[in-house]
């Protein structure tokens, strides 16, 4: 008789278990990839700190990092509960997507020591080998900043994204509803382009998107598309694109 009643019971909890799960796996199929990513900035200064509020504004969540996370406070505080303040490690960790905005000696010791951390990101970089010296400055010389990035970054999904516009504006576009500024951006990864995509609006922009990192050198130091802080009509005539 206790066989039999047992065996009614776990029927029973089948009977509701499954349909809860099975209803869940579908929602999470639905809603999973309208997600907003979290996002990790690994060098919250100008750049950083900059397209970091203007995705905290639309709806984010993001962590912002510096070596010095304590002097972020009086930035992040009064962004709310969004926002939160990490070390370079913790942002690597915490972001499904990073933004890095560091000055560009700081890419070997970041691409190295975050490793783990980084492994199959998508990682939106902006920064730009200008006035240092080293190893890298020569490579990015020779094979140009984006494909040198992507390099040491082989473990992700490498974007070239804001490298080519000023912070400055970007927080203007971010506020104003016309004239957005166009951002171009290029990968290797033909998946991570839409990510950046998406990204690039939501921090208020347009993006411009060139294809592959082997022509990311247009909008490079010494392209015909770097610090130009113009619209997207202009953009596409600058990077040779037909027009949308
Ligand atoms: N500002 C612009 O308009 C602009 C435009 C296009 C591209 N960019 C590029 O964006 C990058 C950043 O420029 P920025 O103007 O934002 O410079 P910034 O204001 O000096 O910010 C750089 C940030 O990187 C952090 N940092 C430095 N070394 C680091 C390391 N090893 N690990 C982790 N964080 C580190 C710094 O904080 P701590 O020193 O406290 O760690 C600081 O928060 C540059 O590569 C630049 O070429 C800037």
């Amino acid at each position: 008789m206790r066989y039999i009643l047992n065996a009614v019971k776990t029927f029973m909890l089948c009977a509701i278990i499954f349909p809860v799960l099975l209803s869940q796996c579908y929602a999470q199929s639905v809603t999973g990839p309208s997600e907003k990513p979290r996002i990790g900035i690994i060098g919250a200064g100008w750049m950083g700190g900059t397209v970091g509020r203007a995705w905290v504004r639309a709806g984010y969540h993001v962590m912002f990092s510096t070596r010095h996370p304590q002097e972020l406070e009086s930035m992040v505080k009064p962004l709310g509960k969004l926002a939160s303040i990490g070390t370079p490690r913790e942002a690597a960790a915490y972001g499904d997507v990073i933004f890095l905005a560091t000055p560009y000696g700081a890419i070997p010791q970041i691409s190295h020591d975050y490793a783990k951390e980084l492994s199959g990101k998508v990682i939106l970089d902006a920064t730009n080998a200008s006035g240092g010296h080293g190893s890298i400055f020569d490579e990015a010389e020779k094979d140009g900043d984006a494909v040198t990035n992507a390099r040491y970054f082989h473990y992700a999904k490498l974007v070239r994204a804001f490298s080519s516009v000023w912070a400055n504006a970007i927080e203007a576009s971010s506020v104003r509803a016309n004239d957005k500024l166009a951002v171009p951006i290029a990968s290797n990864d033909p998946a991570a382009l839409p990510v950046a995509e998406t990204l690039v609006k939501a921090a208020g922009c347009v993006p411009v998107s060139i294809g592959d990192l082997s022509k990311a050198y247009l909008f490079e130091l010494g392209g015909p598309a770097v610090s130009i802080n113009t619209t997207e009509a202009h953009m596409r005539t600058l990077l040779g694109l037909a027009p949308q």
